[in-house]
């Protein structure tokens, strides 16, 4: 058996020594398990430590809070028989260990108390089963009857056994599977991937929060593409989320393809990764494309056209975080806007560059303006280089631009000098149409710089299209 030792590690946490000494004195053996010590082997932080021990989980847990130097208060949760505690800023959870057998249409098995290696055999991975011995005599062994050292080093997903039962008892770790193979860029056995493929129709059973938990995990990846090729792959991607499935695949006429959509997007997402962790501006480069589909047209000159893929994307933003359960607060408008406004600065990227182009941009776009130009670099994925150079240069221009004008203009967080109140004040109306209209007018005319962007200059705009409309000021 290989022995780790753990005072040569950079992760050892003093309340390993304290389990292991209450083990010791009371006889009982504990072990350290699961993401603590697949992280701690892999060099990996990690904030929860989970440990086992062979007999009362919950008993155990109080006797190693009250050795531990900062008393912390022991959180009971009589129904799973686990017992948890926080010392400094790491969550630790005990459990004794046990077996299980699970019933078709819950992920909630049935338990009963078990040995260690029932416990390790029970679990999701080989990766998530090592266990460490915590007691004197044996302190540091790592206990590995699945060969999950061999998985690490190999970098293998795999069960401890037949993936089948592992995967139907909770399909929630098919998931898992794909998760930790994009974050840990681990590949998963032929085996496994076989049996996802299989069983992949129980992912019904988990509920929508645990699939998005996951599907976000994935997305915060450093290579998310990897996942989602994966998903797809396995059948899985177009049980979750078919909307971003269905943009796979090629069609043709006149011999004219357009491009896949779908390995489109997944570079698309893998750019925009690679410069922010912002988990929304990853969501929106997920979703940038997302109506193609409903909006593809063949023209005979035009060849494939996508029009109001942007607007349409837009629209249905909502009904698919609403699906997923992800919030629909601002992060969902943040994404619809994000959608919406894809287009805009490449089309701005290909012409040249107004002023008053740049000044609708900024007001659109408001905050978001950075985060936009951020997906648009990301968005450019042509195999033609001299398109792609063509293309940088002149959003190095577009961004030039932008801060320049804003410098001057300060459109980002802009509203006109003259408001609605204010126009129905001086013409005394009451909100309507012709508020509207001129309130419009004004803002149109400092966007495209017909006049200066200050409040005396609104003002006489203002009066002089209450004029043409046949209003006059009240007093
Ligand atoms: N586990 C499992 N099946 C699941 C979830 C968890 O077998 N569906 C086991 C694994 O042994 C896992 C341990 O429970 O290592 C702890 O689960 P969790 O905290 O969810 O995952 P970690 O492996 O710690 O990884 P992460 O924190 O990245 O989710």
């Amino acid at each position: 058996m290989t022995k780790i030792l753990l005072q040569e590690t950079t992760a050892f946490h003093p309340v390993l020594a304290v389990a292991g000494r209450v083990a010791t004195a009371e006889r009982v053996p504990v072990y350290a398990i699961g993401g603590y010590v697949r992280d701690l082997l892999m060099g990996r932080p990690s904030k929860d430590i989970d440990f086992v021990t062979l007999g009362d989980g919950i008993a155990m847990a109080r006797k190693v809070a009250a050795q531990m130097e900062d008393r912390p208060e022991v959180i009971v949760y009589k129904n799973f028989g686990t017992a948890m505690f926080r010392t400094g800023d790491v969550q630790v959870e005990f459990v004794g260990a046990r077996r299980e057998s699970y019933r078709s249409q819950s992920r909630k098995p049935a338990v009963s108390p078990g040995t260690l290696e029932d416990d390790q055999k029970r679990r999701d991975f080989t990766i998530n089963a090592l266990a460490i011995d915590l007691s004197e005599d044996h302190f540091g062994e790592l206990v590995d009857p699945f060969n999950g050292m061999h998985d690490l080093d190999q970098r293998t997903i795999r069960t401890p056994q037949d993936p089948d039962i592992t995967y139907q008892d909770d399909p929630l770790r098919m998931l898992r599977a794909i998760r930790f193979a994009t974050q840990l860029h681990f590949n998963i056995e032929k085996a496994s991937l076989d049996s996802i493929r299989r069983c992949r129709d129980r992912i019904g059973i988990v509920s929508t929060e645990r699939v998005s938990e996951e599907l976000n995990k994935i997305i915060s990846a450093p290579r998310p593409s990897e996942g989602f090729r994966l998903l797809f792959d396995t059948g899985l991607l177009k049980l979750i989320l078919p909307q971003l499935a269905a943009l796979q695949g090629v069609q043709y006429m006149d011999g004219k393809g357009h491009k896949d959509n779908f390995y489109h997007t997944l570079k698309v997402l893998d750019n925009v990764a690679s410069v922010s962790d912002n988990l929304w501006l990853r969501w929106a480069a997920l979703l940038h494309d997302i109506a193609k589909p409903a909006t593809q047209r063949y023209d005979k000159d035009a060849g494939w056209t996508f029009h109001g893929h942007e607007d349409k994307g837009a629209r249905m933003v909502p009904g698919i975080f609403r699906r997923l359960k992800l919030p629909l607060n601002e992060k969902m408008r943040y994404v619809q806007k994000l959608v919406q406004l894809h287009l805009r600065p490449i089309v701005l990227a290909q012409e040249i560059v107004t002023d008053s182009a740049i000044r609708r941009l900024l007001f659109d776009a408001g905050e978001q303006v950075d985060d936009l130009m951020m997906l648009c670099e990301a968005d450019i994925t042509s195999k033609n280089e001299e398109k792609v150079r063509r293309y940088r240069k002149n959003f190095e221009l577009v961004r030039r631009k932008l801060s320049e004008v804003e410098e001057k203009d300060r459109i980002r967080n802009w509203q006109p000098p003259v408001t609605g109140e204010l126009i129905m004040e001086t013409f005394g109306l009451k909100p309507s149409r012709e508020v509207g209209i001129i309130k419009t007018a004004i803002r149109e005319a400092i966007l495209d710089g017909v006049i200066p962007n200050n409040y005396d200059e609104a003002y006489r705009f203002m009066l002089e299209k209450g004029r043409e409309l046949g209003l006059h000021p009240v007093s």
